[in-house]
């Protein structure tokens, strides 16, 4: 039996459908709410709204559950690897081998890009921020590829710009990074594998050999099957209204890029180690942060803590603060902002503050430990953040193209000036 929700209004009873998901969530379907009431919702932040109905990630914030296609995170992490969970992502089943093989072939046979591209590359100052960098040579795929302006095409071209946009992020990610430095730009090299071959980009230089340390490709692969999903955050939910207005899958993940550039979002990565550094100038006191915390009189916000959805522990975060202590290891590398952040989440875990809020280390806040780790620099770790969510954007984008979904159009409660006349400038 259907359920359904009632609402009375100025005397008179409505009956709204409720839906409900395979995780046994449920939601009340408002789609004639205004039609037959007049009335719509008002949700800042939609943290009490659904903006669509999905097949590709569940996570439950109270149970600290985060599936992939039903897959259980710690088992893709534990088990899989970064292509094989895009292919999952994007169409829906572990591939066969057969499958696998294909796909690593095509993106391996897409990694180049245009030399133009250089080009563009060189108008960036070396202080340009390198997601600002990767958002712009994103878009600029629509240049080279024009057809892929028109999303309406066949499911092999649209494919073909899914295996482009895999191929090329690492690309233009270790560009943007040579940029910074004023180092020249290395070629992709197709005889390594995904993250290998973006470590190399990176950081080979043309006057000395450079061999990838697999302790650092494996850390970095795990760490990508971590950011793949998370089903309507806030760069996903940019890259969904964005392609709902039939812009290219081009202009749609370049602008999800830029949603997650912001500190609240994808940028806490890079302010959790600024955060940290700070505090170990400043004498590495953790309760005196923690304070700054919880003073509403001060902006300062423990980056790293906290979510939207997340009131337990972010599974992410569980197995990255793990993955820190064992990459460190392996490494040999002794960071003392590791310790720092261990020492701050203990504190903020038995605070009430923290406590009554439900804030929890999230997937930000010991991951930047590890991309320093691995040579990676700060201002490069929401780039990390991308390259890891790209597939999910692309899953997202393909899934609401493919529903047909309506382009994305809020509405609103007017609160400005009522009618009035217009005053010519010498009466003002
Ligand atoms: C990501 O959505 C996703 O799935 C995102 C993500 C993904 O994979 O895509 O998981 C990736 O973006 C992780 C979050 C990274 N951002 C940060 O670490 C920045 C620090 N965290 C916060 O700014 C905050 O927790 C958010 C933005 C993550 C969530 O904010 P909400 O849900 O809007 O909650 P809120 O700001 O309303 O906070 C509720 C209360 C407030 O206090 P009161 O007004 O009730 O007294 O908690 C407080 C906030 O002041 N609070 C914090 C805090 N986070 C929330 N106080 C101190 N430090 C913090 N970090």
């Amino acid at each position: 039996m259907s359920e359904s929700a009632k609402l009375s209004f100025q005397g008179k009873d409505y009956e709204f459908p409720v839906i409900t998901g395979t995780e046994n969530e449920s939601a009340i379907d408002i789609a004639k709410l205004r039609a037959s009431s007049g009335l719509i919702t008002l949700d800042p932040g939609y943290k009490n709204t659904g903006a669509t109905k999905s097949a590709i990630t569940f996570l439950d914030g109270e149970e600290g559950i985060l599936r992939y296609r039903g897959y259980r995170i710690e088992d893709l992490a534990e088990k899989s690897n970064f292509l094989e969970v895009s292919y999952l992502l994007i169409y829906g089943e572990l591939p066969t081998q057969e499958q696998y093989e294909n796909f690593s072939k095509e993106i391996t046979h897409h990694t180049l890009v245009h030399e133009d591209i250089k080009k563009i590359l060189e108008g960036f100052p070396s202080n340009a921020h390198p997601m600002g960098v990767l958002s712009s040579l994103i878009c600029a795929l629509t240049a080279f590829y024009p057809d892929s302006l028109n999303p309406n095409r066949n499911k092999e071209e649209v494919n073909l710009s899914i295996v482009r946009l895999i191929a090329k992020m690492p690309t233009f990610a270790a560009w943007a990074y040579k940029n910074e430095m004023g180092h020249p730009v290395n070629y992709p090299d197709n005889s390594l594998d995904y993250c290998s071959n973006f470590l190399k980009m990176m950081f080979a230089l043309p006057a000395e050999k450079y061999d990838v340390d697999p302790v650092v490709a494996s850390a970095l692969d795990k760490l990508l099957i971590l950011h793949a999903d998370h089903e309507q955050n806030c760069s996903t939910s940019t890259v969904r209204i964005v392609g709902s207005s039939q812009a290219s899958i081009y202009a749609s993940i370049s602008a999800g890029i830029n949603a997650l550039w912001g500190p609240l979002h994808g940028g806490a990565n890079q302010s959790v180690i600024e955060m940290l550094e700070a505090i170990k100038a400043d004498g590495g006191d953790a309760k005196k942060y923690l304070d700054k915390a919880k003073d509403k009189n001060d902006p300062f916000r423990l980056m790293g803590f906290g979510h939207r959805v997340y009131k337990n522990f972010d599974p992410r975060a569980k197995i990255i603060k793990k993955a820190a202590d064992d990459v460190l290891g392996k490494l040999g590398v002794n960071d003392p902002v590791l310790e720092i952040a261990k020492e701050l989440e203990h504190a903020a875990l038995n605070d009430q503050y923290f406590i009554d809020r439900q804030l929890y280390p999230n997937v930000d806040f010991y991951s930047g430990i590890i991309y320093r780790a691995l040579g990676i620099p700060t201002d490069m770790f929401t780039v990390m953040f991308a390259l890891g969510r790209l597939p999910g954007w692309i899953a997202q984008w393909k899934e609401m193209r493919e529903n047909g979904e309506p382009i994305g159009r809020p509405r609103q409660v007017y609160t400005g000036a009522n009618e009035r006349d217009y005053v010519s400038m010498n009466k003002r």
